[in-house]
């Protein structure tokens, strides 16, 4: 089930040289919630650390999202729009059935040159779009890609459902990659996963080719996400753990030497127990789950452009991206700045 780059060290590396993220302006507390379905604040905090969520309009899409997260990354990092040869923006959450975000992400940058197309492996699909671009730059073919994760969970979300509404947010993040040669850092190894066994733990059924719009659904609440969150959990921890330790492995590295473990933030708790099994210290995972609850895809992207502008991570540090999702699906990527 796992699938791993190769083992040499390529000339050719994928350099992360720009970040940015955007999340929308309204927001969504647990004491709001508490006025919508039977929940609390001192639940929702101590069962997954969320403290408020971002939400957007019904103006505000996915598309927008990933646009302002691109600009930002361009902006981090001097580059023109005209120069990126491809565009990949992971998202459960698209802007329509097709055509792909990307190519409204493309279209509203100005990035001509540009390929684009959209990823979908739920919350791991930025960590999976990471991997196929290192793929692409380390066999010399691409040199610079926009990678966005972008995601508009609360249009899916069912406001009556307290197991599943209390969780998820709106946003994007995104990273510009560029192919340098013997730059000796960027993306030293990914690796990746699913397992399509465990679909049933969490989805959204409706409107796909097996539930088409136009026959009435058996159950109304196919359209919103449904959640069997204990079983997510579970593997969760579990395959975080292992990704890491592989990736880690894979390139002669031991937990001390990761500056920086930026995970999905689908739980505090999932992200904690993960790092207490890999003994890494409070100082080096980075949470902000209580910020934005999950957001997908874009989880992972928003924690490092955080992470970059807080000045807690610098050029040189060892840092790990990990993500588990539904599919499920999950991936590491091990990263020297
Ligand atoms: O990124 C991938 C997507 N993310 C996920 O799938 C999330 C992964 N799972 C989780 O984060 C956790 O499993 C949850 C936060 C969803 C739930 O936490 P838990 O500790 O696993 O709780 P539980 O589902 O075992 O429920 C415990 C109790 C139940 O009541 P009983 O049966 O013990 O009487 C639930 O009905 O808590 C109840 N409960 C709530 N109570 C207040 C469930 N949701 C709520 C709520 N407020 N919002």
């Amino acid at each position: 089930m796992q699938s791993n780059s190769e083992d040499r060290l390529p000339a050719n590396r994928a350099v992360i040289t720009g970040c940015g993220s955007f999340v929308p302006a309204k927001t969504l507390t647990n004491d709001d919630l508490s006025k919508m379905v039977d929940t609390s604040d001192e639940w929702i905090v101590t069962r997954t650390g969320i403290k408020v969520r971002h939400v957007t309009s019904d103006e505000e899409t996915t598309a927008y999202l990933a646009t302002e997260a691109a600009k930002r990354a361009l902006e981090y990092a001097r580059y023109s729009a005209e120069d990126i040869e491809l565009i990949v923006v992971a998202t459960i959450t698209p802007e329509m059935v097709f055509p792909s975000t990307a190519c409204f992400v493309q279209n509203a940058i100005g990035a001509k040159k540009a390929w684009a197309f959209d990823v979908s492996a739920a919350c791991s699909g930025f960590v999976y779009s990471l991997h196929m671009v290192q793929q692409m730059m380390e066999s010399g073919r691409l040199n610079s890609a926009l990678v966005i994760g972008a995601e508009t969970l609360t249009k899916i979300t069912n406001w009556k459902d307290r197991t599943s509404c209390i969780l998820f947010g709106d946003g994007a993040g995104a990273v510009l990659l560029q192919r340098k040669q013997d730059a000796g850092r960027g993306i030293l190894y990914s690796t990746m996963g699913a397992d399509g066994s465990a679909w049933e733990s969490l989805n959204c059924r409706a409107h796909g080719s097996r539930h088409p719009a136009r026959k009435p659904l058996e159950d109304p609440d196919m359209i919103f996400m449904q959640i069997k969150g204990r079983e997510v959990y579970q593997q969760a921890v579990r395959r975080i753990v292992e990704s890491v330790t592989d990736c880690l492995t894979h390139c002669n590295l031991t937990l001390d030497d990761v500056d920086m473990f930026i995970s999905h933030q689908m739980n505090a708790r999932i992200i904690e127990s993960a790092a207490k099994r890999l003994n890494l210290p409070d100082e080096k995972v980075f949470v902000n789950i209580q910020n934005y609850g999950n957001t997908s895809a874009a989880s992972v992207p928003i924690a490092f452009d955080e992470c970059m502008r807080q000045g807690r991570v610098k050029k040189g540090d060892i840092i790990v991206f990990v993500a588990f999702g539904a599919g499920a699906t999950w991936g590491a990527n091990v990263i020297e700045l």
